[in-house]
């Protein structure tokens, strides 16, 4: 056991416009961090939040990351270890950036940091995606599997989380910019039709099928015309102000694709230049900030590492 741990998992963006839930990448920041020492009584307690505008539950029970560490304890026969987390918040809630999945990877592998790390990060999956759960109460590894492992992650089957960690072609990045509103994105599930026309089905499958293929073969001309979402992105846009122009604009200043990040309302522009991703999130800044609205915007190359531990 160490003395205290701290911990930062990465924000993330899921669906990559093509993949709805089984596709998702981490990116470098923001991240949340948690820090994991010994406590006083039997038991996890989570014994300060910060960042949260007092927002988020102190119960383990009901918090993401207290969750996500309890059921790691708890398959383990570890639950009345005294353990104490505090949760620093660095990413802002609903913002279509992962940060639930954040929260509930550091949670768990802050733990396990903690327990001088008995099991390795594969074993602490279905923990996070668990801990995930509690907030949109839907169970799907497209944040959380990145966040964990860094990289680009394809999910097979959410159900039993069989991943596969996909290359990352040198250089590529990505704009992001998240205006200043909140989606849940158990309602940004909730308004999902059901059905797929079989159109869109061959059409989308064809472009998910081809930007996995691309990635593999460093070729952006194929991710660029896959980079296509005839399904969920319709369905989504009208949620998100001035997506249209965003997207136009993203699309004529040179990105590869552009689309929603995980829910919104954050969107990203995928880039093979950063000079270019960086050209994008200047002039989504300025567009917002014309029509009245606060936006971060900001760029990232793709967090190869996902969750690590920062100091001990
Ligand atoms: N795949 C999820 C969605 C990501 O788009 O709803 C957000 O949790």
């Amino acid at each position: 056991m160490r003395k205290e741990v701290r911990v930062f998992a990465p924000a993330s963006l899921a669906n990559l416009g093509v993949g709805y839930d089984i596709l998702g990448l981490a990116l470098d920041s923001p991240g949340d961090e948690v820090i994991v020492r010994e406590g006083s009584k039997p038991g996890l307690t989570i014994s300060l939040i910060k960042g949260d505008g007092g927002r988020l539950p102190y119960d383990i029970h009901t918090n993401t990351a207290g969750y996500a560490a309890l059921q790691f304890l708890k398959n383990h026969g570890w639950e009345d270890l005294p353990i104490e987390m505090e949760i620093h918040k660095k990413m802002g809630m609903g913002t279509g950036l992962g940060s639930s999945a954040a929260s509930a990877v550091a949670g768990v592998f802050g733990v396990n940091a903690y327990l001088d790390f008995p099991v390795d990060k594969a074993q602490l999956l279905s923990y996070a995606v668990e801990g995930e759960q509690k907030a949109d109460g839907a169970y799907h590894a497209d944040n959380v599997a990145p966040s964990l492992f860094g990289g680009i992650t394809l999910i097979r089957s959410n159900e039993t989380l069989d991943i596969t960690h996909l290359p990352v072609p040198k250089g590529l990045c990505l704009a992001m910019i998240h205006p200043q509103i909140e989606i849940l994105t158990s309602e940004s599930r909730a308004i999902l039709s059901p059905d797929v026309p079989l159109e869109a089905f061959i059409h989308q499958t064809g472009n998910i099928a081809s930007f996995v293929a691309g990635l593999y073969t460093d070729n952006f001309e194929l991710l660029k015309a896959s980079l296509h979402d005839l399904v969920i992105e319709p369905q989504r846009a009208h949620l998100i102000p001035f997506f249209p122009v965003l997207k136009a604009m993203a699309l004529e200043s040179g990105a590869l694709g552009f689309s929603i990040s995980g829910a919104g309302p954050s969107m990203f522009a995928m880039c093979e230049d950063i000079a270019v991703a960086e050209s994008i999130a200047e002039k989504a800044k300025d567009y917002y900030w014309r029509k009245g609205y606060e936006s971060n915007c900001f760029t990232s190359y793709i967090n190869m590492e996902g969750a690590k531990l920062i100091t001990e």
